[in-house]
């Protein structure tokens, strides 16, 4: 998830705007920067890696010729986050110049098609392709149009993206199209402007034209033109007014980050399923070959490896170990050894105990995996192989969307190991596969369909002393991480446990009218989950089950539910099953007055030990 701009404008220099948009886009992405424009049929261009601030420091981005461009703030897919991969990225002779919001799957076979043809390519990105498959489809035919160009190589390109297209041959004019990745148009009587989001031009205007998936538009000074890209037929699409604040407009309108991500995830899990199958291939072969396997992270990433720990169990038979990372040292550092192999998993990359736990292990041989949401974050610079988790930035402390991501991959993971292993059938297989892909929709629908119903028990609850989470095999794991979020922005007190521990201790705690929080998807643990609701109701609590939409059985016990789409294999319940309890924690902040973004003593990324 990165930010794209792009103005052409009646008069005036177009790149100190483009500078000040990109700083109300940098929340998409700060690795690097970019900005490119055209004055009297030339290029100019600068770019850097570091934040949209370092940079301007560095090189003025202010000073740039010329009343056309577009500019690029970066979160990095594919490339570590260095100058070469920042973008703008041109071809050959220098004459188009591309930024891409999205990720283009199909980039390595079109780029090794290009390279044949004698294309020659300065960074690891997916990007470049582009500018390359515009020049070559431009020497193949030179009598089309800038707009032409772009036609054609666009039916070339597979994935998602957001394309803001300049070149000299046509100065006066800018390319964008969409697929998949936001893009948006805005207009005042003074220029015209594409963009990831709104915010980029708010402050310019609130006059806003959405562009559909699968629209290419051709900017220039005077308006826009829409096409389909599919026909080239025509789109009429007049703008719409925008009634935000530009701060609001950074939340899309949300009070918060933490909403604004829980409500991410459908985009961003639907991310997750396009991850390159290579990458996924080679994790995947590095787990099967391993003699041990130790799950390391803290906090949110611990609970995904918890649940991970039961997906490559379940489904591979292969035995997995989650470890607190601010723990392993003494608790595994001295049996590791070269037999050993590492899967660190870290939202922000830069955790301290994580990346402490992670040099242990590698200076006793052993070999480091990791996933994480931050590509070129000290993490991944110390693993043999890492997987980008392509949840975008996440700005509220609170993990949400990151953890989501996190699990679908992880899962993905499961099921390429499970088939490397003969250990599912195919039909097993492409169930798995089919119900990962219908993910988004589902948690989707909780979202729609559960919010309110959330938003009252949060009221009903917001006072209460403690809470209590229970779950049964992975949904242990979203019953921690429910836990988690509540005690985190709430600052209510919680216990989370196994449900089959709830009689060796814990339930001495219980008091009439304690909310208990039960995960209770319809697996193998539905059965005896029931009876530990029993053992809870007979001493006064107060149930609150999540359960399968008409689960009769549950619901009938409890004294409110939350119901979740039905027919979710087990190991992937954890993705729909937390969403309800991201949101209790939420609502719950709400109502004691708290900022879910702030949350004291927190800060997003913990990189002291
Ligand atoms: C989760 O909401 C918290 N922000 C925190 O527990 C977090 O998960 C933990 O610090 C690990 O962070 P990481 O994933 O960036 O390594």
């Amino acid at each position: 998830m990165c930010g794209i701009f792009g103005c052409i404008l009646k008069e005036g220099k177009a790149a100190p705007l483009i500078h000040e948009s990109l700083k109300r886009l940098e929340y998409r992405g700060y690795d690097s920067v970019g900005i490119a424009t055209i004055a009297d049929g030339k290029l100019f261009l600068k770019k850097d890696q570091g934040k949209i601030d370092e940079v301007h420091n560095l090189l003025n981005l202010d000073d740039l010729p010329g009343s056309i461009g577009i500019g690029h703030t970066r979160w990095a897919t594919h490339g570590a986050p260095l100058k070469v991969n920042s973008h703008p990225h041109i071809d050959c002779k220098g004459e188009i110049v591309v930024v891409h919001n999205g990720i283009i799957e199909n980039f390595l076979e079109l780029k090794a098609e290009l390279q044949n043809l004698g294309h020659a390519f300065v960074s690891k990105t997916d990007t470049e392709v582009m500018a390359h498959l515009i020049e070559e489809t431009w020497k193949q035919n030179p009598k089309l149009s800038l707009q032409q160009a772009v036609l054609e190589s666009l039916k070339r390109i597979e994935g998602s993206y957001a394309f803001a297209i300049l070149s000299t041959r046509e100065p006066d004019k800018i390319i964008c199209a969409r697929n998949e990745s936001p893009l948006v148009l805005g207009i005042n009587g003074k220029g015209v402007f594409c963009a990831s989001d709104i915010p980029a031009f708010l402050a310019v205007t609130n006059k806003a034209v959405y562009i559909n998936n699968g629209e290419l538009v051709t900017l220039t000074a005077d308006g826009y033109k829409i096409q389909k890209i599919q026909d080239g037929s025509p789109v009429v699409r007049e703008p719409t007014t925008i009634e935000w604040t530009a701060e609001m407009a950074v939340k899309q309108g949300y009070p918060h980050f933490m909403i604004k991500e829980i409500h991410e995830q459908p985009e961003t899990l639907r991310n997750t399923l396009r991850i390159q199958e290579n990458y996924l291939d080679l994790l995947a072969t590095f787990l099967d070959r391993a003699n041990e396997v130790f799950l390391v992270a803290c906090g949110t990433s611990y609970h995904a490896c918890l649940a991970a720990s039961y997906m490559f169990s379940k489904l591979a038979f292969l035995p997995t170990f989650p470890v607190y990372a601010s723990e392993f040292v003494e608790q595994c550092g001295k049996s590791v050894s070269i037999d050993t192999t590492i899967l660190a998993v870290s939202q922000s990359g830069e955790t301290a105990d994580t990346i402490a736990a992670v040099a242990c292990a590698q200076q006793r041989a052993a070999t480091i995996l990791s996933l994480t949401n931050v590509i070129g974050s000290t993490l991944t610079r110390i693993s043999r192989v890492y997987i980008g988790t392509q949840a975008g930035p996440e700005i509220g402390v609170a993990a949400t969307k990151t953890f989501t991501s996190q699990l679908s991959v992880l899962a993905q993971l499961a099921i390429r190991l499970a088939k490397k292993r003969g250990k599912v059938s195919q039909d097993e297989m492409d169930l798995l596969k089919e119900k990962l892909n219908q993910l988004p929709d589902y948690v989707d629908m909780v979202v729609k369909t559960q919010e309110e119903k959330v938003k009252q028990l949060a009221k009903k609850y917001a006072s209460s002393k403690v809470y209590f989470y229970l779950g049964r095999g992975v949904s242990t794991a979203t019953a921690y991480e429910g836990r988690l979020k509540l005690m985190e922005i709430a600052y209510i007190p919680s216990i989370a446990f196994p449900a089959g521990e709830s009689k060796h201790g814990p339930i001495s705690l219980i008091e009439a009218g304690f909310p208990v929080v039960f995960v209770c998807p319809r697996d193998d643990g539905h059965r005896t989950i029931i009876g530990n609701i029993m053992e809870m109701k007979a001493r006064g609590a107060h149930i609150i089950a999540i359960v399968e939409e008409g689960d009769e059985e549950i619901k009938a016990l409890a004294d409110d539910f939350i119901e979740v789409p039905k027919g979710i294999p087990s190991v992937l319940t954890p993705i729909p099953f937390v969403i309800p309890l991201q949101l209790l924690a939420y609502y719950t902040a709400l109502e004691k007055g708290y900022d879910p973004d702030m949350p004291r003593n927190l800060a997003k990324s913990v990189t002291v030990k």
